[in-house]
């Protein structure tokens, strides 16, 4: 199997830029005529952008509006506004022949391997199935050969092309959907939850195959998970998402090693050290309350109702997330500074 298109272009350069994404989702009331009574802020202003060949992480408690950002940018929903920039064209304006290249170039691996794929058709034909939307990727009478050379690229035996889903195991499965996602030789995987469904040694597995593929075609992959160590291992770079919005974006280290905003903290305080004395050093931040509902969240800073460190400010000014002299990397906090125990 070749590379994917412009393997020659330099790593690093913005392969998708995302600018003020929204999503709101109406709530609606009465029976026959029904009225909107409000709104579910599933992602309130997201902006990030995504290099060649880098992996962004995406971490955040549940709800937070992860899985919508990914439906968002693969077109799956359609935005109350804002805009993403793929191949230097508008995503979301985009129609006919040219949304059908950018849709190529972007591509997705779900969560959960055992419903994601059809259980009446054979890999064969789940895999060759984005060659029914694009035959110009699979020239005439070369679609099975392509679907062999996928099913060798992912680790799958090429000869069990006309098995059924049902017939291999979890990570195996994950591996046939990994598979789909690069039929189309794509620049973009956004993977949204890959091993969350699968045993811990299964995890390792597929998280090795993305990160064997990544260099091997020069993707960029949009990781979203639960997990911070599965992200902290595969990521370049994280977005750390709270009720809608991206409170703290950097380099694996800087979100790991010097995170300023409250809310990341408090995340990677409840994550499992394994030496006893850095475990020592980071006193356990005990997060209290629930997540406020997205379709009411808090004025000014939407984390304040479960931060320590709220002031007055904090409920009437809405922090941004910019770059300040003292942190390199941008924090929507209003007192943003990294943890010193
Ligand atoms: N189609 C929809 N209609 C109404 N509300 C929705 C819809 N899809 C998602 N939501 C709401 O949007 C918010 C964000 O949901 P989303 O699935 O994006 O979160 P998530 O971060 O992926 O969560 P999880 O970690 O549980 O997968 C949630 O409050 C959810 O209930
Ligand atoms: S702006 Fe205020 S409430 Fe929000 S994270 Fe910072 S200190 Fe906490
Ligand atoms: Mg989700």
């Amino acid at each position: 199997m070749t590379a994917p298109a412009s393997p020659t272009k330099v790593r690093g350069e913005t392969v998708l830029a995302v600018d003020n994404l929204v999503k709101h989702f109406p709530i609606s009331q009465g029976v026959l005529f029904k009225k909107q009574t409000g709104a579910v802020r599933a992602v309130d202003g997201v902006s990030f952008e995504l290099r060649r060949g880098e992996t962004l992480g995406v971490v955040g408690e549940s709800g937070c509006g992860k899985s919508t950002l990914a439906r968002l940018l693969m077109r799956l929903e359609t935005p109350t506004s804002g805009r993403a920039t793929l191949e230097g064209k508008d995503l979301f304006k985009a129609s006919g022949s040219e949304l059908r290249r950018l849709r190529r170039n972007m591509q997705m691996v779900m969560q959960d391997p055992y419903t994601s794929l059809n259980p009446r058709m054979t890999v064969g034909d789940i895999i060759g199935e984005p060659f029914e939307i694009h035959p110009e990727a699979a020239p005439k009478g070369s679609k099975r050969q392509r679907v062999r050379e996928l099913l060798d690229v992912v680790g799958l035996n090429p000869e069990h092309i006309n098995r059924y889903p049902h017939q291999f195991s979890g990570g195996q499965r994950q591996r046939i959907g990994i598979a789909r996602a690069l039929a189309l030789r794509p620049e973009i995987i956004v993977c949204d939850e890959p091993v969350s469904a699968l045993d811990v040694s299964i995890q390792a597995q597929v998280i090795n195959l993305l990160e064997q593929l990544q260099d091997e075609f020069g993707l960029s992959y949009i990781f979203i998970a639960h997990d911070l160590s599965v992200v902290r291992h595969i990521s370049d770079r994280v977005a750390v998402m709270y009720l809608g919005k991206i409170v703290e974006i950097g380099t694996e280290d800087e979100i790991y090693e010097r995170a300023t905003h409250p809310y990341t903290q408090a995340l990677l305080s409840a994550v499992p050290v394994p030496d006893p004395e850095a475990r020592d050093d980071q006193a356990m931040i005990r997060l209290t309350g629930d997540v406020p509902s997205p379709a009411d969240p808090p004025s000014g800073c939407r984390f304040r109702t479960r931060c320590w460190k709220a002031q007055d400010v904090c409920a009437t000014q809405e922090p941004h997330a910019v770059l300040r002299a003292a942190d390199p990397h941008p924090s929507a906090c209003h007192f943003a500074e990294v943890r010193t125990r």
